[in-house]
């Protein structure tokens, strides 16, 4: 009887064989090592799935957009037409519209969920300064999408949402002026209005986002996770875990919820256009969307009246948060994390966030008396 035995060599399969070529000229294997195996200090949490949630968003508000534009058509004279033969006659056209609606509602609630997270975790500190300013001018671009989309449907809310906006953009010394102008194309709203902001809403801030969103991973991958605000170097280091997998999990776990979100608001809130743009607003009153509600409220109070108190509301006031957001990290040189011990910007953050509740939910019920 022959004992002799055959050392059993295994074939690689076509799949793998496709990878090892493309692994070769590609380094995929690095790209996965260097991708997942970044260390979290401290371990994954809950609170880090913004920033990827944010990215799914953008994403997922891409496909969208680019199926929507198969329809669209952006001229004055088709585009509340074409709009209203998504939402009528393509299948399931509605439904991809409201989806890309209220997946710019999600974009604008988890960008504020993230600054708040980076901003109470004190990771805007040395050395991540520069993460949080490509980050604020994201906030910008996340803002710049809902302003500019919400002309497109070309309806009487979007027609005098946007003159009212550029009306205020007019108020910003010296460059108001310029920018109003360019941003209407003409005396009053009409086809170069549209056409400027259908280009930089699905060409300039796209290309803007992704840009900018590189920038931000590279710089933060740069400095690494800010990691939790408590607890001593020892646990801390303890406690650090990839990653891959449990990390990711999260990030996904998230994804979900959201896409779950955005699809029943899609699905039991479809949007739903007024008439026809005209440059009689009759009796409807304007107002922008949600996110911008509480500013618009700001502007009814009487302090805020008259030519110079509307533009100290809505100019000089937002632009002057938005300076202090940007010099934040050059001013707090402090390098302690914890919210706990930092009753300034602990106190700070809880009282522009009840402001920004209280008078958007004021705007909410004047709009209910005013109709
Ligand atoms: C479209 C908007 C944005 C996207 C897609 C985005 C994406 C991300 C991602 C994926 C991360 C890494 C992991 C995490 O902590 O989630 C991150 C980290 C960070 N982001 Fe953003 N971000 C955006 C906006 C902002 C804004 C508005 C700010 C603040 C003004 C900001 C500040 C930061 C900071 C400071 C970090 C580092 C966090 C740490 O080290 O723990 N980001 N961002």
């Amino acid at each position: 009887m022959d004992t002799t035995t055959q050392p059993t060599t295994t074939q690689p399969s076509a799949i793998e064989k496709v990878l090892a070529f493309v692994d070769e000229r590609v380094g995929l294997k690095t790209l996965q090592a260097k991708m997942l195996n970044e260390p979290v200090p401290g371990g994954s949490r809950w609170a880090y799935v913004f920033g990827s949630v944010l990215l799914f968003i953008f994403i997922m508000q891409a496909v969208t957009g680019i199926l929507l534009m198969f329809y669209y058509v952006p001229t004055a004279d088709h585009a509340y037409a074409s709009t209203q033969y998504i939402i009528h006659s393509v299948d399931y056209g509605w439904f991809l519209l409201s989806y890309h609606f209220w997946g710019s509602t999600a974009m604008v609630v988890c960008v504020f969920a993230h600054m708040s997270q980076v901003f109470l975790w004190g990771a805007y500190k040395k050395p991540r300064e520069l993460i949080w300013l490509v980050g604020l001018a994201l906030f910008g671009i996340v803002m710049g999408f809902g302003f500019t989309g919400y002309l497109l449907p070309w309806d009487q809310r979007a027609y005098w949402a946007t003159t009212v906006g550029v009306e205020i953009m007019d108020k910003t010394p010296l460059l108001g002026d310029f920018m109003a102008r360019f941003l209407k194309g003409g005396a009053t709203p009409g086809q170069m209005t549209l056409s400027r902001f259908f280009v930089i809403h699905v060409m300039v801030l796209p290309a803007a986002l992704m840009g900018l969103a590189g920038l931000h991973l590279f710089l933060f991958r740069k400095a690494g996770p800010a990691g939790p605000f408590r607890g001593s170097v020892e646990e801390i280091k303890a406690k650090t875990d990839y990653f891959f997998p449990r990390q990711i999990w999260k990030d996904i776990v998230g994804m979900v919820a959201v896409f779950l979100c955005i699809c029943s608001l899609a699905f039991w809130e479809p949007i739903v256009l007024l008439e026809e743009a005209t440059p009689d607003p009759g009796d409807y009153h304007p107002e922008p969307e949600w996110y911008f509600l509480f500013l618009f409220q700001l502007l009814r109070l009487k302090v805020f009246a008259g030519e110079f108190g509307q533009f100290l509301g809505a100019i000089a006031l937002p632009g002057a948060f938005m300076a202090l957001l940007a010099a934040l990290p050059f001013i707090d040189r402090d390098p302690e994390r914890n919210i706990f011990k930092r009753p300034i910007a602990l106190i700070g953050w809880i009282v522009v966030m009840a402001s920004i509740l209280i008078f958007t939910v004021a705007a909410i019920i004047n709009r209910e008396f005013l109709e």
